[in-house]
């Protein structure tokens, strides 16, 4: 016997019927489950209401109460400084505090100035970037959808994606052929100029052409398309010059106007941690580019306090979303911002208060924007010795360094030794913590050193080399 689908609620059926006729190519592109997501006139909904309006006696809230606060134990609320505990430890809404949301809006306004005037969703707070690649997945994959990737990508992508959603992961390469017979070219772009930021030794930036031909190639045998581009890069620690970006705009933009419903997902997870080695890269996310582009491309981003505010373990992100036709894009905004909120509320039920209270107060302070600086100068400072003691001649039997300019991480492409049989011996016999991402390329996370340590990492890393051949 097999099992039916679960009837469509109502609620589920009228935000889908919304959607029809506001944007179809956007109903198109949800998943089975994402057809069937709403978000429930139940406790929450009701919760909302009396808050509103019980003047009297409000007996709906699903958590203890006394004296007009929440019931809280000294043990735990002396730990949360002026903290007011009702900020603290009660539940905060499935699409997180307002003031939050509204906030990290204003944040994305100010960093992208080709949001301008486009219209786009309010944020919606996410159990950090991982949640928010996990609900874009709930909301846009079914099993055997087709993703496109680059082809450096941040390994938990796999699970995500091709564990838990049954989704293909397909890649490009992502930078020009890096190999010694480029290394003598002096060309540094193509026919539509795509190609800019000189890495060392002749290698070249973001294989943009490569990009639009896979898009091409796979936009042609489905309907519908998820990508998904990550900038700055992890593991490669690289973000595209403007050239790089109109390229990639405009290569996704084409395969729209082909008809292939294109979802593009930003994992924008370092945005802001710009240094602009070798060349000058973009300073905003694609993002504000590809919203309002074209009614088959849903634009949808991905970022968080994690990176950018420095409090990982706080696991506080927001998912926003850009639709493609600007005259409809509120009613899409609404639907869409509906459905994650049934997401979250079936999923982890809401995003943790306290973590929310203290990013919104970091948001209000007038200091945020110069501490962020001065944390980003500290790593810039990384990035630059790394760049340059990587580049240095006497390494480049061993090595050859991709091109990097921003993030937390840089990758070479090791010479004539299995990657990870260096990581082992390079642990084993040197104590060096590095990461292979592949047979060939290991992984330097430089927002982890000290600018001193730069050098004799890399030479342990030389000597490791020689060791093993
Ligand atoms: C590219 C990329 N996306 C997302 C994440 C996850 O970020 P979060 O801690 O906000 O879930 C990481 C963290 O390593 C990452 O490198």
């Amino acid at each position: 016997m097999s099992a039916s689908p679960s009837k469509l609620n109502p609620i589920a059926q009228s935000l889908n019927e919304k959607l029809e006729e506001a944007a179809p190519e956007v109903l198109a592109m949800l998943s089975e489950y994402g057809r069937r997501l709403y978000f429930p006139k139940g406790i929450i909904s009701q919760t909302a209401e009396a808050k509103q309006k019980a003047h009297r006696f409000n007996a709906t809230i699903g958590i203890a109460t006394e004296e007009g606060g929440p019931m809280s134990l000294p043990s735990v609320a002396n730990q949360i400084g002026d903290v007011p505990v009702a900020d603290a430890i009660t539940y905060a809404p499935p699409a997180g505090r307002p003031g939050l949301r509204g906030l990290w809006r204003e944040k994305l306004v100010a960093e992208n100035p080709s949001l301008g005037d486009k219209t786009f969703s309010q944020p919606i707070v996410t159990s950090a970037i991982t949640h928010g690649l996990s609900l874009a997945g709930e909301l846009f994959l079914d099993p055997g959808d087709v993703m496109l990737l680059p082809d450096k990508l941040w390994g938990n992508y796999r699970l995500t994606f091709e564990v838990h959603h049954g989704a293909r992961i397909e890649t490009f390469p992502f930078y020009v052929a890096l190999d010694s017979s480029n290394s003598n070219s002096n060309s540094n772009s193509n026919s539509n100029g795509a190609r800019g930021a000189r890495g060392a030794r002749g290698a070249r930036g973001m294989d943009t052409e490569a990009f639009a031909a896979r898009l091409g190639e796979l936009g042609r045998e489905r309907d519908k398309l998820v990508v998904l581009l990550n900038f700055p890069n992890n593991p490669t620690g690289y973000m595209p010059t403007p050239e790089e970006g109109e390229a990639l705009v405009a290569a996704l933009e084409y395969q729209a106007e082909q008809g292939t419903k294109l979802v593009v997902i930003c994992d924008d997870a370092y945005f802001g941690l710009f240094y602009h080695l070798g060349s000058a890269s973009m300073t905003e996310s694609l993002f504000g580019k590809l919203t309002g582009r074209h009614p088959n491309l849903l634009a949808i981003k991905l970022d968080g306090a994690t990176k950018e505010l420095f409090v990982w373990g706080l696991r506080c992100g927001f998912i926003t979303f850009g639709p493609g036709r600007s005259e409809t894009a509120e009613v899409v905004c609404e639907a869409l911002d509906a459905k994650t909120r049934g997401a979250i509320r079936g999923g982890v039920s809401n995003v943790p208060q306290l973590s929310q209270t203290l990013v919104e107060r970091a948001l209000r302070s007038p200091d945020l924007t110069a501490e962020r600086e001065a944390k980003c100068e500290t790593l810039r400072i990384r990035a630059e010795r790394v760049f340059e003691v990587a580049n240095q001649p006497k390494f480049a039997e061993s090595w050859s360094v991709y091109p990097f300019n921003s993030g937390y991480f840089m990758l070479v492409k090791i010479d004539g030794v299995d990657a990870e049989k260096l990581r082992v011996h390079l642990l084993d016999e040197h104590g060096v913590g590095l990461i292979a991402t592949s047979a060939t390329d290991i992984r330097v996370a430089f927002s982890c050193l000290e600018a001193e340590d730069v050098e004799p990492l890399f030479e342990s890393l030389h000597q490791a080399i020689q060791e093993l051949r």
